[in-house]
C-alpha cells in the first residue's frame, strides 16, 4: 500500500493502543489491572446528561457554527472569567473536538513547514506528533538535573530564529508536577518579549492538589488580548471527566479564532452538537463534581504514594496535580518499554513506558480508577520486581509463585 510520507511518519498514540490492549485480554477473561489510563472514572455531570438528552429528545440535531454554538462559547466566556479572572469575548474563544482538536488546529493556524516548537519532557505523547501533523518539527527540552521542571535558562537556549510557539502542561502529564508561578511569570514575559505563541495547556488545572493552586498566565501580562499570543486549552474532558464528549476549546485573539474557526469547518464542521449542549450544562450547572473528583484524586495519589514508597528501588516524586505520577524504575529495568511489557505479561497491569513521555527509565502510572486497582496493581509490580516482596500472588483464580525471577 503507498501510504503519504507524513502517514508514515506519524506514530500511533501509545496511551490509546494501551487501552486497546488492555480490552482485548479483558475481553479474554484475563484479570488485567489497568494503571495506565488517562480518564476520570466518575460519572457525567448531571447536568450535563439532562441538557444533552434535551436536545436528542428534539430529534433535531443539526450542525452548528462550526467554532461552537453561541450557548457553549458563552458558557466558556463566563469559566473564563471565573476561573482565570479574565474578560473576554465570544470572539476569542473557539469550541473543538477535545482540548486535542483544539491544540491540532492551532498548531495548523501558526506553523510554517520546519517552524520549530519548543516544550519540556517529560510531555504529553500527542506534542510531538501532532506538531509533525502540521509540520512543524518537536523540540523536546529535558532539565539537566533530572527534574521533571527544565528552568527558565533552559527553555531560552532551545529559542531560535525557527521557533515559533512553546507550549506548556501545567500540571504535567505524564510527571504530575507543576511549575512555579516565577517560571509561568518568565515565560509570559519572555514570549511576549520575543513575540512567541505562548500555549498554555490547562486540561488538568483543576485538579491539583495540597491545598494549592495551578497559576494562571493571564496574571503576567498586561497586554490587550488582541494583541497577545498567549493562547490558553482546555476542556471538559478532564475536570468533568466527559472524556468520551471531545469537547475542548482554545482562547485567543480574534484574528487567530477566526483563522482556527476557518481550519475547523473544513476539517470537521465543528464538534457535535449533543456533545456542545453537554458541555453547557457540565459548565453552567452544579460545581461539585469538579472538586469531588478533585478530592477522590487527592486520595488515591496518597495511597499510591504510600505503596511506592515502601517499594525498595523505585525513586518517586509527588504529583502536585493531574492523575498521573511519573516514578524512577530505572534500578530493575533501564529500558521502560521493555518493563511496561514485561509487567503486562507477567502480572498483567497496564502502565505506559517513560519512552512515550520522551523521559526513559520511568512508567507512568494513573490513579483515576478505584482504589482497589491502585492497591492491587501495584501489590502485583512489586511482586514482579521488588525482591523484598511475598513470595506468592494471586492473579485471580491464578497463584504464582516467585521462581521464574
Ligand atoms: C496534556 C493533555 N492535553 C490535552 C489532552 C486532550 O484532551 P481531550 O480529551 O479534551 O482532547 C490530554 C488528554 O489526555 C492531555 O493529557
Amino acid at each position: 500500500m503507498s501510504l503519504s510520507q507524513l502517514a508514515r511518519t506519524i506514530r500511533e498514540s501509545a496511551t490509546l493502543k494501551l487501552n486497546e490492549t488492555a480490552a482485548l485480554l479483558r475481553e479474554k477473561g484475563e484479570p488485567v489491572i489497568h494503571l495506565g489510563g488517562g480518564e476520570p472514572k466518575s460519572k457525567t455531570p448531571i447536568d450535563a446528561v439532562i441538557n444533552c438528552s434535551a436536545v436528542l429528545n428534539t430529534g433535531e440535531i443539526r450542525y452548528t457554527p462550526p467554532d461552537g454554538i453561541p450557548a457553549l462559547k458563552k458558557a466558556i466566556v463566563r469559566y473564563t472569567e471565573e476561573h482565570y479572572q479574565k474578560l473576554v469575548s465570544a470572539k476569542n474563544v473557539i469550541a473543538s473536538g477535545g482540548a486535542k482538536q483544539a491544540l491540532m488546529v492551532l498548531l495548523h493556524v501558526i506553523l510554517d513547514p520546519k517552524e520549530e516548537v519548543i516544550f519540556p519532557a517529560p510531555y504529553w505523547v500527542s506534542y510531538p506528533e501532532m506538531i509533525k501533523l502540521a509540520g512543524g518539527i518537536p523540540v523536546p527540552i529535558t532539565a539537566e538535573d533530572g527534574t521533571f521542571c527544565p528552568s527558565f535558562d533552559e527553555i531560552v537556549a532551545a529559542v531560535g530564529s525557527y521557533t515559533k510557539a512553546i507550549i506548556l502542561n501545567s500540571p504535567n502529564n505524564p510527571s504530575g508536577a507543576m511549575y512555579s508561578r516565577d517560571f509561568i511569570r518568565e515565560m509570559v514575559e519572555f514570549c511576549e518579549k520575543k513575540s512567541l505563541y505562548l500555549i498554555m495547556d490547562d486540561i488538568y488545572n483543576r485538579l491539583v492538589f495540597d491545598a494549592k493552586t495551578a497559576p494562571i498566565c493571564y496574571e503576567f501580562t498586561k497586554a490587550p488580548i488582541e494583541e497577545s499570543k498567549l493562547v490558553v486549552i482546555n476542556g471538559v474532558s478532564k475536570s468533568y471527566a466527559m472524556t468520551g464528549f471531545r469537547i475542548g476549546w482554545a482562547i485567543g485573539n480574534k484574528q487567530l479564532v477566526a483563522a482556527m474557526a476557518t481550519i475547523q469547518s473544513q476539517q470537521t464542521s465543528g464538534p457535535a452538537s449533543p456533545s456542545q449542549w453537554a458541555a453547557v450544562g457540565a459548565l453552567n450547572g452544579v460545581q461539585s463534581c469538579v472538586e469531588s473528583l478533585r478530592v477522590t484524586l487527592e486520595n488515591n495519589r496518597n495511597v499510591m504514594m504510600d505503596r511506592l514508597r515502601a517499594f525498595t528501588g523505585v525513586k518517586v516524586t509527588k504529583p502536585d496535580g493531574t492523575f498521573y505520577c511519573f516514578p524512577d524504575f530505572s534500578a530493575y529495568m533501564k529500558n521502560s518499554q521493555e518493563l511496561s511489557r514485561f509487567l503486562l505479561d507477567k502480572v498483567r497491569v497496564v502502565t505506559v513506558p517513560g519512552k512515550e513521555f520522551g523521559f526513559e527509565g520511568h512508567l507512568r502510572l494513573s490513579y483515576c480508577g478505584t482504589i482497589r486497582d491502585i492497591t492491587e496493581g501495584l501489590d502485583r509490580i512489586k511482586w514482579a520486581l521488588d525482591p523484598n516482596s511475598a513470595n506468592e500472588l494471586f492473579l485471580g483464580e491464578r497463584k504464582l509463585v516467585r521462581e521464574w525471577l
